[in-house]
């Protein structure tokens, strides 16, 4: 929607050593500041360990922000491994991804679990970017759309408007991620138009303009544009290409 604000995110997933992620950072840091212009929002989800330095380093390009990949749905206690929303605001940043579709099929995230993540974010002041999408089976044999459609409705709809103006959505069809397959501009006009309409039943139209939804899977710089020309289309999640600083940048640009 032209009302949407219009965000590029790269998620790293559990990718770089320290090293690795300070040179891609001041590389996209670097390409960012001297190449791209206008209103786009650049979020980078790193793995959590190297948040709080990689931070410093992206304070001079006010367009970029940090984020985390995950945060356990409770505040504190005895949780060994996991990170919670008030740490997370305790370093100072702002978005985290919640419900990837790695998630909750390797940690087993439910849509009533990923609620919770996202009352404690918002509790926290934390932007949820809330992920979604259908498996292939999904896709070719029953009703895709539906099947999206609840993962919201279980998720988010227990939200008021206030609360759910709050939240960036990616919908990222499994079949898409990781696998060069991306969706055509078509199909995922489809579902963003879907996605965007099922919250105007319980919002309101207005509402729903203003909410962004990105599209994940694929993305790279050879379609980037063809997907964000989509009226529906606000932005992109970007997996592989988030790795390589040029692609990601040449991304960032398209949009
Ligand atoms: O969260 C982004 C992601 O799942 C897409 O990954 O590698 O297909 O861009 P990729």
């Amino acid at each position: 929607s032209y009302m949407a604000k219009k965000i590029v995110a790269g998620n790293w997933k559990m990718n770089k050593t320290l090293d690795e992620a300070l040179i891609l950072v001041s590389e996209v840091v670097n390409m960012v500041k001297d190449e791209v212009t206008g209103d786009v929002q650049v979020l980078l989800f790193p793995p959590a360990l190297y948040v709080s330095t990689l931070k410093s380093y992206v304070k001079d390009a006010p367009m970029v922000s940090i984020g985390v990949q995950n945060i356990h749905q409770k505040a504190s206690g005895a949780f060994t491994g996991e990170i919670s929303a008030p740490m997370v605001k305790s370093l100072g940043l702002s978005h985290v991804l919640i419900g990837h579709s790695e998630r909750r099929e390797y940690f087993g995230e439910t849509n009533e679990q990923l609620a919770e993540k996202v009352d404690i974010a918002l509790a926290n002041g934390l932007t949820p970017i809330f992920c979604c999408g259908e498996s292939r089976d999904l896709r070719e044999n029953h009703d895709y759309i539906g099947f999206v459609k609840n993962q919201l409705t279980e998720s988010l709809f227990h939200l008021t408007a206030e609360d759910l103006r709050k939240i960036v959505i990616a919908y990222e069809p499994i079949w898409a991620i990781g696998t060069g397959l991306t969706a055509s501009a078509e199909q995922a006009q489809e579902m963003h138009a879907a996605l965007r309409g099922h919250l105007a039943d319980k919002y309101g139209k207005e509402l729903a303009a203003d909410i962004s939804i990105l599209y994940g899977g694929s993305v790279g710089a050879g379609n980037a544009a063809e997907l964000f020309a989509q009226p529906d289309v606000d932005g992109g999640l970007v997996g592989g290409a988030s790795l390589k600083s040029r692609d990601f940048t040449e991304i960032i640009k398209a949009r």
